[in-house]
């Protein structure tokens, strides 16, 4: 009897290592095919949501095929002609620009694949071509920069404050919305003097060479830079030293995203203030997408909550920020 019981024991034991080491667990099914298409790798604010849109995928189970557009508008276009081909039960992209996408949408819809768009949003004829956007409130960042420039003009106590813009991609969202937020929110103030606004096109390189350019027109009369993001504000700040000035105590220099980077350098005293926007938009993009699936509805604008990091915040506890 007691040698029957042993027997019995040592297979039952057999059976849950071979079960435990020998078959690989099955991968679970994907739950649904999502066509992505990123605009680029502009700034530490893109890499950061490609990552985290790739991270979530997994953590979601959803089968992820991603593309990356280099920074052109015809290449998404192309991209989500793919993902039509090929069927895909989502396709979400970030839109470089505002307009041009009737056309493509317009297919998308015929072949009754929802749309939702991440990050920017565009301007279409037909507001159905599209079921959702998520992303930030870039107007709220413009109010919210501009917010900061009036408290930091009170505390200054200056007269007069000449600012020059350095502006995002010509025609795309965060562009355009920022400028206007930034500027409804100064607008009433008389000591606020907008000296020039140029185009820096989000990029490290184009913030330098737009610097160069505004230092060599106005030299010291330039009190304040507000810069659309932070890669811009990172080409810009070499190129006020080397001219002599010192960023963030000869001039207030404002800048949007928080990547950490630039919050290393706000915490030094050469950036003033930083706008949050943040790129964390994966599990928000993989919850509408399988809402759409399930046949649920989504909120037709989505923004994550974003917030202000200045020289008037103790940022010493502040948690790595991960892009
Ligand atoms: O659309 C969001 C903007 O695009 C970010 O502020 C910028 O860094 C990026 O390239």
């Amino acid at each position: 009897m007691r040698k029957r019981i042993c027997f019995w024991l040592l297979a039952a034991l057999c059976a849950g290592l071979l079960t435990g080491c020998g078959a690989p667990e099955k991968a679970p099914e994907p739950s649904l095919v999502l066509g992505f298409s990123q605009l680029g790798s502009e700034s530490s604010f893109r890499i950061g949501n490609t990552r985290d849109i790739s991270e979530q995928a997994k953590a979601y189970g959803v089968s992820l095929m991603m593309d990356d557009a280099n920074q052109k508008q015809e290449n998404q276009i192309n991209a989500i002609r793919r993902f039509i081909a090929y069927r895909v039960d989502v396709i979400a992209f970030s839109p470089i620009v505002e307009e041009g996408w009737d056309n493509v949408l317009a297919e998308a819809k015929q072949a009754g694949i929802p749309v939702i768009l991440v990050d920017r949003t565009v301007q279409t004829a037909d507001p159905d071509l599209y079921l959702s956007q998520i992303g930030a409130d870039f107007y709220r960042e413009g109010v919210m920069a501009g917010e900061y420039l009036l408290k930091k003009a009170d505390a200054l106590g200056k007269e007069r404050l000449r600012i020059v813009e350095i502006t995002g991609t010509e025609n795309s969202t965060p562009m355009k919305q920022r400028h206007e937020g930034f500027m409804d929110t100064i607008a009433g103030d008389p000591r606020m003097e907008v000296l020039e606004s140029v185009n820096g096109d989000f990029l490290r390189s184009r913030g330098a060479e737009c610097m160069q350019y505004l230092l060599d027109r106005y030299g010291g009369d330039i009190d304040v830079v507000f810069s659309h993001n932070d890669e811009m504000t990172m080409g810009a700040l070499p190129v006020i030293s080397r001219a002599g000035y010192r960023p963030g105590q000869d001039m207030v220099i404002i800048s949007i995203d928080g990547g950490q980077e630039a919050i290393d350098i706000l915490k030094t005293g050469e950036i003033n203030c930083i706008v949050e926007c943040t790129p964390m938009l994966g599990s928000l993009l993989m919850e509408a997408a399988l809402a759409v699936k399930a046949g649920q509805p989504v909120d037709r604008v989505i923004h994550p909550a974003e917030r202000v990091f200045s020289d008037e915040d103790d940022l010493s506890a502040l948690p790595p920020r991960g892009y």
